[in-house]
């Protein structure tokens, strides 16, 4: 009788990261947005999110254009080439094009061809919701080496007339290679979705008959997603801790999505955890929604906080509405 199969885990092998040069900081914005009779101030911005600047992708630079970047980090963190990769999955928002997917064309900027390559649309928790997916292709086989990777150019779906959200994205891109591994890695993964909310937080319009139909920008009902969020990030928390029999005292680093500081440090208090474990990228990137969390992996990894390891817990919440996590060690 054959041997029964080793348990197949996936863990992080290499994480990087891509910003746009294009820095704006709060002061500019308000001048930008002065210029257009819009008013805000730096006071305004960083009291209630904790956002001092973030970056804006220069014309004609599309999401791929930033994952590639991300993903040639990641790749040689993790000491791999692009066709070593059987497996693309880009979560965005914010595509190339209707279609072909924006994981197709960041295939072909690798200069690779072949292996399966989609997008995954779950607005702000794009990446715990690709991180799954991977996760689950290369545990049952699919796959054994994957780019994982969140990239966005917000900037393209602001209304900039609209105080209540234009202050608060910015564009950028993360990844991970993701590859299978004698042992974990990722310990545990939760996702969820709530389609009643999908007003909340939506860019409402379409093409269709060679036009753009309905409203083409973000619109956001800020307090109701606030609200929203800050229950289920505390609730997907414990539930991801419990399925990996885990507990709070256990996690080394929180990455909760990037969106606003009181957020974050609501989750915190909530957890009980020593706020030194919080990773905050939010006061410099703004929040560039599926980009966020690898962007804030990646840059406290870089930085030396984050070793190989610690225990990470990543979180997204978003539109949908959507949330999720994912533990792991890395
Ligand atoms: O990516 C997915 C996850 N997204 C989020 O998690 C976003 C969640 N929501 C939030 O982060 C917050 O709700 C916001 C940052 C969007 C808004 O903060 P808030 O503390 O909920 O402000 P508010 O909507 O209650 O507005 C307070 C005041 C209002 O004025 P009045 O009615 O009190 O006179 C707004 O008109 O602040 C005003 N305001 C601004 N003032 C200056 C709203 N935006 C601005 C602005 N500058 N940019």
């Amino acid at each position: 009788m054959n041997a029964p199969a080793a348990p197949r885990y996936t863990r992080i092998s290499g994480t990087g990261s891509h910003l746009p040069p294009r820095r704006v900081g709060n002061d500019e914005l308000v001048r930008l947005l002065a210029a257009r009779g819009v008013e805000t101030s730096d006071a305004w911005i960083t009291e209630r999110t904790g956002i001092r600047a973030r970056h804006f992708a220069a014309d004609g630079v599309n999401a791929s254009d930033l994952a590639l970047h991300a993903c040639r980090h990641a790749l040689e963190a993790a000491g791999r080439r692009a066709d070593e990769i059987d497996l693309i999955v880009v979560a965005t928002s914010t595509p190339d094009m209707v279609f072909p997917a924006t994981a197709s064309i960041l295939q072909a900027k690798l200069g690779v061809h072949g292996c399966p390559a989609f997008d995954l649309q779950a607005v702000c928790s794009g990446f715990v919701y690709a991180l799954t997916v991977a996760d689950a292709m290369i545990r049952t086989g699919g796959a054994t080496r994957a780019l994982v990777v969140g990239a966005e150019v917000f900037s393209r779906i602001l209304d900039f007339d609209d105080r209540t959200t234009c202050v608060l994205f910015g564009d950028g891109a993360g990844a991970v290679v993701l590859e299978a591994s004698d042992a974990p890695g990722i310990l545990a993964t939760d996702l969820h979705a709530d389609g009643r909310h999908v007003g909340i937080l939506c860019v409402p319009g379409t093409v269709g008959g060679g036009k753009v139909l309905g409203d083409p920008l973000l619109r956001m009902d800020g307090q109701a997603v606030f609200k929203l969020a800050v229950g289920v990030l505390e609730e997907t928390a414990r539930t991801v801790l419990a399925k990996a029999a885990r507990s709070e005292a256990d996690v080394d680093w929180l990455i909760p999505h990037q969106a606003n500081i009181r957020i974050m440090h609501s989750t915190v208090r909530k957890l009980r955890l020593p706020p030194e474990r919080l990773v905050v990228t939010v006061d410099e990137h703004g929040n560039t929604s599926a980009a966020s969390v690898p962007l804030a992996l990646d840059t406290a990894v870089r930085d030396g906080r984050i070793r190989r390891g610690d225990t990470v817990l990543l979180e997204g919440v978003g539109g949908g509405f959507t949330w999720g996590s994912v533990l792991l060690d890395l």
